[in-house]
């Protein structure tokens, strides 16, 4: 039987302490500012907003919501980020994605100075990251990192296999790990002998967005499994990237979807913003 990585009450636990350092920066200091920019519709990123935006308030940052209709210009998403820029209430920028299809993202993004880009995206942030130097780390992928390290997981040493190479989560969980002095695999979909990679991780990430793809025979026997997958099953029911069911009784630890990795990533980003404020 495994251990359940209960990404909830870490999370609340790690809220808590946030909450008093945001606190103590606010007597000395002033207020802390999030910028949320959604643009469109997309019911999932109305979610994921609302969630960032409570989660804030339970700690005292203050956040900027702005909600832009589908249809916004360019030309108007770059103004609003520029405002957003310049403004000594913000602190942290965060543009939640997927953008619409007529906006150039990648344009968008380089607006925000790595000073603000509490998501960790942009390029200097990144590189900061491979050279593993001090930066701010992408939400995610820093949230797996602070549940390892609560569990008295070390990666040193270890086969960590990450299976999803994305910008926002696969490639920067993989530098995090080599970091960390694990000996990384980042599988993708044109990697050959999957199963076989995955069964010799002693640390599996997975992160390919389909539901409860890692199967038992693919995970050895006593790893750890971090799945952050967030998907819905043949019922509707919400589950991640790996077959939680019949993989638990193998793995020593295993995060559950929902629970898991998921409330770590809005902390992560709490914890970045108040980072951002720090290094004002
Ligand atoms: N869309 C899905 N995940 C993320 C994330 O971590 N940050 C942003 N900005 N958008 C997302």
């Amino acid at each position: 039987m495994s251990t359940l990585i209960d990404g909830k009450a870490l999370a609340a636990k790690l809220r808590g302490e946030l909450k008093e350092k945001v606190a103590e920066f606010k007597r000395t200091k002033g207020e802390i500012g999030l910028a949320v920019v959604l643009v469109g519709e997309d019911p999932a990123s109305q979610v994921y907003v609302r969630n960032k935006i409570k989660a804030c308030e339970e700690v005292g940052i203050r956040s900027y919501s702005y909600h832009l209709p589908a249809e916004t210009s360019q030309s108007d998403v770059e103004a609003l980020i520029d405002e957003l820029v310049v403004s000594e209430k913000i602190d942290g920028i965060l543009v939640q994605l997927p953008l619409p299809k007529h906006l150039d993202e990648r344009k968008i993004l380089r607006r925000i100075p790595h000073t603000k880009d509490v998501d960790g995206f942009c390029a200097e942030n990144v590189g900061n990251l491979a050279m593993n130097r001090e930066t701010i780390v992408a939400c995610t992928p820093f949230g797996v990192m602070k549940m390892l390290e609560a569990y008295g997981i070390d990666p040193k040493g270890k086969s960590a296999v990450v299976l999803g190479r994305s910008n926002i989560v696969g490639k920067p969980m993989a530098m995090l790990l080599v970091n960390a002095d694990a000996t990384v695999t980042v599988c993708h979909s044109k990697t050959q002998n999957l199963k076989e990679v995955c069964a010799a991780a002693d640390i599996l990430v997975v992160a390919i967005g389909k539901a409860k793809f890692v199967t038992a025979d693919m995970v050895k026997e006593g790893a750890v499994v971090i799945d952050v997958g967030m998907d819905r099953d043949e019922n509707g029911k919400l589950c991640g990237d790996v077959d939680f069911e019949n993989v638990k009784d193998k793995a020593s630890y295993i995060t559950p979807v929902p629970g898991g990795v998921g409330p770590m990533t809005i902390t992560m980003l709490l914890y970045n913003t108040y980072i951002a404020a720090s290094r004002r």
